[in-house]
């Protein structure tokens, strides 16, 4: 026998909410999604969605009926059964997380006594979830279960990722919790993990330094290999090879960005300073990751003389492929550098939306890529998109000033683009 469909109460409506809440009522509960932004609900309410996310509009036009989107807290509280707080725990000045939305969220519970549970899937420091058990206690909700349920989803994969998770991590202290948690998700093809909160807490910020771990070894071993002759795509492909290594997050780069890696990294090491140990791994870790894009600018510079004056187009903007995010992209740094030297920064993206802000309004934006090309006295391959394999790149040489193209993610191959005419770059291959 199925277990009951939840009422179920999402407050946030970004990335985490909209997925989270869309595919809960996908598997069949009643999901109401709460946010405090008012255009966005708006949009919602008028049937658009305001982030891309592959899958997700469909899912959420086919879940009209268990699906709704409110500006007010109580029509998102009233009968909700369990309340997932799912908003953004961006970094304070003091390199801590901010949690002054989730405290906003946990404090606008008070008198939801009918509650059976508050469930944080927002990424917080270990501890969080005591804390918020206290202020639930405090209020008078000590019958209401608590549970902190981190998430794993990967942008541009998210509502895969969600029904077909490698694990569900449940932290929490209750039986009745875990067990209401656990059939919630039912139907989602994966397997559940019960543990303490602090565990939970804990296992989203260590999986995240791992996976920021593995690119920033493979980054520094693609160094080494420039410096020897070896070629890091061999290189790893063999090391991943070995099951106890596995293939993933072995891809060279100019380093790791995104609204997760940099914040995640930053934020367990603040937590490990506040306990008085310094994590000595993962501060390296970061600041290969820094390097990663210094070095990008001197191969440049190397290859030009100077930047001062010269044309780069930078072909692509987003920190990955398959997503409209610029959170943290190293596009932004190298656009910034090459800026500050003297550079004209020319850009091609298929999806992003730059701020309309430094160092982006200095930079002049183009449709196609060809585009972006024609003048330029170097190129930079920022991100993966699929469209620039499609590139004639063959044709774009002649429409170069100095044929300089640095392939930051080793998306091209070397032998072909020489042959084209290219002084072809890229990350650890000679
Ligand atoms: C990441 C994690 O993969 C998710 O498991 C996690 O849930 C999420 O953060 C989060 O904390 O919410 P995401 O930020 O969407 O997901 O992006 P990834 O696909 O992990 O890529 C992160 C960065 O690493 C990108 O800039 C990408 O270009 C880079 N990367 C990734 C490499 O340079 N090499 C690789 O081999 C893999």
């Amino acid at each position: 026998e199925k277990p009951p469909y939840r009422r179920v109460a999402v407050f946030g409506a970004g990335y985490i909410g909209l997925v989270t809440g869309a595919c809960l009522a996908d598997l069949g509960h009643r999901v109401v999604i709460r946010d405090i932004d008012p255009e966005k609900i708006k949009l919602l309410q008028a049937g658009e969605v305001p982030i891309y996310e592959p899958g997700l509009s469909d899912l959420i036009g086919r879940n009209k009926e268990r699906l709704s989107f409110t500006l007010d807290l109580a029509e998102a509280v009233t009968g909700a059964e369990i309340a997932y707080v799912c908003v953004d725990t961006p970094p304070s000045a003091s390199g801590d997380a901010d949690l002054s939305r989730v405290w906003s969220v946990v404090t606008s519970l008070k008198d939801a006594a009918h509650l059976r549970a508050v469930v944080v899937k927002s990424t917080v420091p270990v501890g969080t979830g005591s804390r918020v058990r206290a202020a639930l206690d405090a209020a008078g909700l000590g019958h209401v279960g608590y549970a902190a349920n981190p998430e794993f989803t990967a942008e541009g994969r998210a509502v895969s990722d969600f029904m077909h998770p490698d694990r569900i991590v449940i932290g929490t202290s209750d039986e009745a919790t875990a067990r209401l948690l656990t059939e919630l998700h039912e139907s989602v093809d994966g397997p559940v993990v019960v543990m303490s909160v602090r565990s939970a807490e804990m296992v989203k910020l260590a999986a995240n330094a791992l996976l920021a771990t593995k690119i920033s070894f493979i980054n520094e071993i693609a160094t080494l290999c420039e410096k020897t002759g070896a070629d890091v795509e061999e290189v790893a492909h063999a090391v991943g090879l070995d099951h106890r290594l596995g293939p993933h997050f072995l891809r060279p780069g100019i380093g790791w960005g995104g609204s997760c890696f940099p914040k995640d990294s930053e934020a367990l090491r603040q937590l490990a300073n506040n306990t008085g140990y310094h994590l000595q791994l993962l501060s390296a870790v970061i600041e290969v990751n820094n390097l990663q894009k210094r070095r990008a600018i001197q191969k440049l510079k190397d290859e030009l003389g100077t930047l001062a004056g010269a044309r780069v187009a930078l072909l692509g903007l987003t920190f990955k492929p398959g997503t409209d995010d610029m959170r943290e992209s190293p596009s932004t740094v190298l656009a910034s550098r090459l800026l500050a030297e003297g550079a004209e920064v020319h850009c091609w993206d298929p999806m992003a939306r730059p701020a309309a802000a430094e160092p982006w309004t200095s930079t002049t934006r183009h449709t196609s890529v060809e585009q972006a090309l024609e003048g330029a006295d170097a190129a930079v391959i920022v991100t993966e998109w699929p469209q620039l394999a499609q590139v004639d790149w063959t044709q774009a040489v002649a429409t170069m000033r100095r044929p300089v193209l640095f392939d930051g993610r080793n998306l091209l191959d070397p032998v072909a683009m020489r042959a084209a005419g290219y002084h072809y770059l890229s990350v650890g291959r000679p």
